[in-house]
């Protein structure tokens, strides 16, 4: 099977790369590197030993894709788009031309090349306030921010498209909280600026570029006060993208399939396993709840075990300990 993957050098994509590769698919990558470095993908090709051809290529080029697309791939795994949700609130156009358009120009691309086999980054943002967990795909949507609403806008372009054309086999899969990296520390998270995200705010902080972790909230109705979130390894859910494709064909047009564990930790929980992984305290600190986020919430993975036969194997002490090997080897990330 020929894949082509959007987003390619970024985290997730990068991973997934790597396991398609591994798994004996031919892949294709492009980027425009907005948010990421060429530097993953020569270490994919560096641990599959395998070749992986890249572009640099932006989701708003419409020839380019036409051009790429008329190559020929049996299947698009779409990755690329931008994901800050501090910075969507600030700049909500340029999130939506870059994640809506941007998908609907690749969409508008496979279809003029026979292509219909599409696997989409949605997340468990579409979920909005969650009062209840676990989460299944029938939760109501909404979004509470610029960024959750590109995602719902995609979902809904796919769930219109299948609708009106026959012959479309669309999984939108909507991730947890992704953490961790790949075994072998070569590949991982490399955000830009200070990161908003907990697990890569507690590395930075394990290798000392924080004074602390700022814990957002302790009185929050969770058994320690702290919110719970469903943590799920990279690996993992690169694996996932896999078991998607193999099952592309049962979906008939555009379905939702959760990927997350299905159990969450919480805050002070992350903070003690990756203290253990550093092999050093992680000072934190208690700071007053984060505008927007939820108490808790987690995953019902029971679709994706029924439809996709995966789910997750990495628990939470290996996702600190693959996490902080990439960390600690490369501190400054890939402009180290
Ligand atoms: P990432 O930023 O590391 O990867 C996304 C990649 O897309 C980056 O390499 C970026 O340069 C590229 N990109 C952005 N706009 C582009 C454009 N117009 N043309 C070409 N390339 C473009 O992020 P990630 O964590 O790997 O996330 C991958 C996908 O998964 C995103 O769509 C994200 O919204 C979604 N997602 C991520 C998380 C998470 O917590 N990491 C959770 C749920 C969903
Ligand atoms: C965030 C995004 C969400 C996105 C998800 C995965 C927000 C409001 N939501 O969700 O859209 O899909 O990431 O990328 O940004 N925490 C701290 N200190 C920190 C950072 C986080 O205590 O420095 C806490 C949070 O309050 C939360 C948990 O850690 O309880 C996880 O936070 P985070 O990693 O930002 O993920 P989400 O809030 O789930």
């Amino acid at each position: 099977m020929r894949v082509l993957v959007t987003g390619a050098s970024g985290y997730i994509g990068s991973q997934t790369c790597l396991e398609l590769l591994k798994a004996g698919f031919e892949v294709v990558g492009f980027d425009n590197l907005s948010n990421s470095s060429e530097v993953s993908i020569t270490r994919v090709r560096e641990l599959s030993g395998k070749p992986l051809r890249f572009e640099k290529l932006d989701l708003l080029d419409k020839a380019g894709l036409n051009r790429l697309l008329k190559e020929g791939f049996d299947a698009v795994i779409h990755f690329a788009g931008l994901k800050a949700v501090g910075e969507s609130v600030e700049k909500p156009e340029l999130y939506r031309k870059n994640n809506v358009e941007g998908t609907a120009n690749l969409i508008a691309a496979m279809k003029e090349a026979g292509c219909r086999r599409l696997i989409f980054s949605s997340s468990c943002t579409v979920y909005g306030e969650v009062k209840k967990s676990p989460v299944d795909e029938s939760h109501p949507r909404s979004a509470v921010n610029p960024y959750g609403g590109t995602k719902l806008a995609v979902e809904d372009m796919c769930f219109a498209l299948a609708r009106a054309e026959q012959g479309w086999h669309i999984a939108l899969l909507r991730y947890f909280n992704p953490v961790g990296a790949d075994a072998s520390g070569r590949i991982g998270e490399d955000p830009r600026g200070t990161p908003n995200n907990l697990m890569p705010y507690v590395m930075q902080t394990a290798v000392g570029r924080h004074a602390a972790v700022r814990v957002w909230g302790s009185d929050y109705p969770t058994p320690d006060g702290t919110g719970v979130r469903d943590y799920i390894h990279v690996v993992d859910l690169a694996l996932g993208h896999l078991a998607a494709l193999n099952k592309i064909d049962d979906f008939a047009g555009a379905e939702a399939v959760n990927l997350g564990a299905g159990r969450g930790y919480s805050v002070l929980e992350v903070i003690a396993a990756a203290s253990k992984a550093a092999g050093k305290k992680i000072p934190y600190e208690i700071c007053p709840r984060r505008p927007g986020d939820s108490a808790a919430i987690w995953a019902d993975p029971a679709l994706a075990k029924k439809k996709l036969g995966w789910a997750t194997r990495r628990g939470l002490e290996e996702m600190c300990a693959d996490h902080w090997r990439w960390q600690r080897a490369n501190p400054d990330g890939y402009g180290a």
